[in-house]
């Protein structure tokens, strides 16, 4: 008699303890109110399904329980029940890491994903990102980074302290942030309070920012100062290039003496452009593969190549040319007064289409995809994706099935090899689905769902002009496909960057 109850309670303490979790989950209606209610949060977005996410399970709730006792709080959101939520914060994959400090910081997540790295990472992030300077370790403070950024305000300037510690706890990961009311160090930086000096290792060594405290304009300033007049691509710097919101020049070059020959004599033209155009050399021995990927030959350096960085559109100069002062000079002003085409990157238009699914190519783009009387649905591959293969014989499928029905005319399922042909839309990973509905052309829907042929029909019926879905018949192959175990564990997308040494960048 005894033995069994004991067995019983015994399950259940288990099953309270492995209930009782320090991890808070959110929905829609609790979010908003425990992040605004809450100094700091890390938030974990997350599928049931996704296999990253089961394995930082373990690990979170641990950092969570550690970070407790901190006040620092970790919470966690089902992405498939809460995909509103979700897509307000432009949660693209799972998991997905972000640091809250109420709704309007917001800043990812960028260490490990295990429990010891979570926990430092986070009691890091609790600690106050500004440094109060002195006299003392100011200097010090200065060599701190190739980037430091220091403000100077009065102590009973409590509207500047308070809008520079809201940019510092932004950029926080980005650079060292201070600040000083000793008058006397103002002084003897030779400026005048409220100001904000930014110290680099590089270029002309500090930028002084005199305007009014406003924390997009110290963002702006933090931005462009610390991109060096003539930087370097490479792996580290690339993304912040990309996004950096202006058109990047690149200079390649083979030897580091080359390299610093060509941006020496190019100088004066990134001067006259800073702000406008962002100016860095590139290894040509190491990426040279990236050259191909601005429509520029791979195999003649040095080169030089613009890339506007927001419509991804690429202005290669001319390889038969020689890369002097004065060609360059014009080749940029020619460029910024738009009297350049943007070259474009094209397979051939098939003459007949093969496959289910058609075939398109840069060239034939707007003809097909952009083509206002129908529903057109695209996949956007790279050859070398694990996914897209997989994907291959569904949207075959789906293809097929279009195509026998009477939406034969109205429905297009299409294609493009994103790594041959230069799409305008901008691709963040293979593969990428797009409906651009009829009428809607201005407004394609990204797919973010399982990829079924059964979900791509909805997601297809739902949001195409024609709510089109193929008849019964087609439904039940469709049925038939589904049991035939194709996983939906598809979510994912592989990165742009996995093959050619544009990955490297
Ligand atoms: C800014 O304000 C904080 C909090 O009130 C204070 O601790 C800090 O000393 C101030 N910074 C300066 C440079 O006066």
């Amino acid at each position: 008699m005894h033995a069994p109850t004991k067995f019983a309670l015994g399950l259940l303490a288990a099953a309270a303890v492995a209930t009782a979790s320090d991890v808070i989950q959110l929905k829609k209606d609790t979010f908003d109110d425990f992040v605004k209610t809450n100094d700091i949060v890390l938030a974990e977005f997350f599928a049931p399904w996704c296999g990253h996410c089961k394995a930082l399970a373990p690990e979170y709730e641990e950092a969570a329980t550690t970070l407790k006792e901190k006040n620092i709080k970790l919470a966690k959101i089902d992405c498939t029940e809460e995909s509103e939520l979700c897509q307000q914060h432009g949660v693209e994959g799972y998991p997905t890491l972000k640091v809250f400090r109420g709704l309007d910081t917001v800043s990812p997540y960028k260490g490990q994903r295990k429990a010891g790295a979570i926990t430092s990472y986070m009691i890091k992030q609790s600690l106050p990102s500004v440094s109060v300077l002195t006299k003392d370790n100011i200097e010090e403070f200065k060599k701190a980074d190739k980037v430091v950024i220091v403000a100077y305000f009065d102590a009973t300037d409590k509207a500047a302290n308070e809008t520079f510690s809201k940019v510092a706890d932004k950029l926080r990961d980005e650079y060292p942030f201070g600040a000083s009311s000793d008058v006397a160090l103002a002084e003897a930086e030779g400026v005048t309070a409220p100001a904000i000096v930014l110290y680099k290792d590089f270029d002309e060594g500090k930028a002084v920012f005199t305007e009014k405290f406003d924390a997009e304009a110290i963002e702006k300033f933090a931005k462009t100062a610390s991109t060096p007049l003539i930087g370097e691509v490479g792996p580290d710097t690339y993304a912040g290039y990309m996004s950096a919101g202006i058109p990047l020049a690149y200079i390649f070059a083979e030897t580091p003496e080359e390299r610093k020959e060509l941006s020496e004599a190019l100088k004066p033209i990134a001067e006259s452009q800073r702000g406008v155009i962002n100016f860095a050399t590139i290894d040509a021995k190491a990426f040279g593969a990236h050259a191909g990927n601005l429509n520029l030959k791979t195999d003649k350096f040095p080169a030089f190549a613009i890339q506007e960085t927001t419509k991804n559109q690429k202005f290669p100069f001319d390889q038969e040319k020689e890369i002097t002062v004065e060609s360059i000079q014009k080749f940029v002003d020619d460029f910024v007064g738009g009297k350049v085409e943007p070259s474009i990157k094209s397979e051939p238009i098939p003459e007949t289409q093969e496959g289910p699914v058609t075939v398109v190519v840069a060239k034939s783009y707007n003809d097909i995809v952009l083509d206002d009387t129908k529903d057109v649905l695209i996949e956007f591959y790279a050859p070398w994706c694990g996914h897209c293969k997989a994907l291959a014989p569904k949207y075959d499928e789906l293809a097929t099935l279009y195509a026998n029905s009477e939406f034969k005319d109205k429905v297009v399922i299409a294609k493009v090899d994103a790594t041959l042909n230069d799409v305008p839309d901008e691709i963040q990973g293979f593969p990428t689905i797009k409906l651009y509905a009829a009428g809607a052309k201005d407004k394609p829907v990204e797919y973010s769902g399982s990829r079924t042929v059964e979900d791509l029909i909805k997601f297809i019926s739902e949001n195409g002009k024609y709510k089109a879905a193929p008849s019964d018949e087609a439904e039940e192959s469709v049925a038939a496909s589904a049991e035939s175990g194709s996983s939906t564990e598809t979510g994912t997308v592989e990165e742009p960057a996995k093959e050619t040494s544009h990955d490297e960048l």
